[in-house]
């Protein structure tokens, strides 16, 4: 346990691919109905060798901070990979160099994957995820401020 903290921090120090993609392919936007964190991770693909694979991930989170570590290791390991390929990983697999996600924190790695399906169009396809309207979605922030308006209001914390 405290060795998966200690990655969690060692992540945390250098958080990779944070932040809106503007030229992106894909979008998806999950909340955690355990905790009410929200992640939204944005997907670019690319073609390589005759395949469609993505080419970069990133990711935004009003979560907590083992979400973030999982994002920031999931976006460094779906480079590469087809829709296929990343839609079949799971949040432990998805959490890469962190390890097996303790019992309390398996929902934080499975916003990840929530995310990620999302972005995806459902596992496996592919024509969804080309067609997802990437400049229609509002931003994480401007879903929250949206929320902040109704009977459920988010403080995202420092
Ligand atoms: Fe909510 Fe981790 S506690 S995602």
């Amino acid at each position: 346990m405290e060795d998966f903290e200690s990655k969690v921090r060692e992540a945390l120090a250098d958080p990779k691919n944070q932040g809106e993609m503007a030229d992106a392919d894909a979008v998806g936007t999950v909340g955690s109905p355990d905790c009410g964190d929200m992640l939204r991770i944005w997907l670019k693909f690319t073609e390589k060798d005759g395949k469609r694979v993505i080419d970069r991930a990133s990711f935004q989170s009003f979560g907590c901070q083992t979400a973030m570590a999982v994002a920031s290791m999931a976006t460094e390991l779906l480079r590469g990979r087809t829709v296929e390929e990343a839609a079949g990983l799971d949040a432990t697999e998805l959490a890469g160099d962190l390890g097996a996600l303790p019992p309390m924190k398996i929902h934080c790695g499975q916003l990840v994957e929530g995310a990620l399906r999302d972005a995806l169009g459902g596992a496996g396809d592919a024509p969804r995820a080309a067609a997802s309207p990437v400049s229609a979605a509002p931003t994480l922030s401007q879903d929250l401020a949206a929320k902040a308006v109704g009977p459920v209001r988010v403080v995202p914390l420092d």
